[in-house]
């Protein structure tokens, strides 16, 4: 039988890397990694992947990297622009008869959703279901990986910096959703029409994240909770695009107003097995956060 081929965009990116690193030497697939930046195009190819250049935000540059694939593992930036990269690939992918789209969207995409990301996620979720195409929609949980933004902080005076609030949120290592994702598309058969949420095995506040922190680190680490105006000034004042800064402020409000206060079981449902816990990501990225390499047993 032929090799599957599925697409993957986003291939640079935290997600579909885990993606890629998981698909890869699986029997009966072939991934063919879709690159926005030509400049990334080389390391791609000496990790061994085939490669297409293709913008999402430009149509016409997606006809070859779509060319004769099976399987569109689709995820778009966080950027206002999503919907019009997710109508781009949608429409590339039912010219090219693909058999199967894999969305990446967010947790509780909808269109009345209280943060902007979540309605314009419910705009790409639309036209992957009406392209006619089987599709399964991911809605991933808040990552762990967010952290990172706030690891210099931890490394150089123990303190967490985030603008989540006290409530426990349901957050899931990035790698995660890319194991998960892995797990439909090996058999995409079982999943066409499915919508899931992937979470991490356990809900965690932003204090008990800093406790883990403090005994991976073995130090202490603390959170302060940043008020929302000061979040949106320290990351206007870094530089930081507006959209970027208001979607970030958005999910920080809606957080801490308990609207990430769950888990799913979808991770050991479709996986088999549990899903990382925020102790094991603060081990295996405990470099970043100023831990010695020693310490980074799993990453
Ligand atoms: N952060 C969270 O907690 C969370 C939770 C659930 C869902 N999400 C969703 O997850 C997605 C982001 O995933 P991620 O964090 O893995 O992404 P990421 O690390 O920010 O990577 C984004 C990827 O998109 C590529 N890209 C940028 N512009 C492009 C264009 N015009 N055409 C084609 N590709 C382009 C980038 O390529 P280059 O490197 O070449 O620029 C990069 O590979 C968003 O949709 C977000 O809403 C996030």
């Amino acid at each position: 039988m032929a090799d599957t081929t599925v697409l993957v965009t986003g291939a640079t990116g935290t997600v579909t890397t885990a993606l890629r690193k998981e698909l890869k030497g699986r029997p009966g697939i072939k991934v063919r990694a879709l690159v926005h930046d030509p400049a990334k195009v080389e390391a791609l190819e000496k990790e061994g992947y085939e490669v297409a250049v293709g913008d999402l935000e430009e149509p016409d540059t997606l006809a070859d990297a779509f060319d004769r694939i099976d399987v569109l593992w689709l995820l778009t930036p966080a950027s206002a622009l999503e919907p019009s990269m997710g109508s781009n690939a949608v429409t590339a992918a039912k010219r090219a008869r693909v058999k199967h789209i894999v969305r990446n969207s967010a947790i509780k995409a909808a269109h009345d959703a209280p943060n902007r990301n979540g309605r314009l996620h419910a705009m790409v979720e639309e036209s992957v279901k009406a392209s006619g195409i089987p599709w399964t929609i991911l809605r991933p949980h808040y990552y762990m990986h967010n952290l990172l933004s706030s690891a210099a902080s931890v490394a150089s005076d123990g303190v967490l910096y985030m603008n989540m609030g006290d409530a426990p949120v349901g957050m899931i290592d990035a790698r995660d959703v890319g194991v998960f994702a892995a797990s439909v598309i090996e058999n995409p058969a079982r999943h066409v029409g499915k919508v899931y949420t992937p979470t991490g095995p356990e809900k965690t506040t932003m204090a008990q994240a800093a406790e883990s922190l403090s005994e991976v680190l073995g130090k202490p680490v603390k959170y302060i909770a940043l008020p929302q105006v000061a979040a949106r000034e320290a990351m206007l004042g870094f530089g930081l695009p507006r959209w970027f800064v208001g979607n970030v402020v958005d999910y920080g409000t809606v957080y801490s107003g308990g609207w990430g206060d769950f888990v799913t079981s979808d991770f050991k449902d479709v996986t088999g097995h549990e899903a990382r816990s925020f102790k094991q990501f603060a081990t295996d990225f405990a470099p970043a956060f100023g831990g010695s390499v020693k310490e980074a047993a799993h990453a």
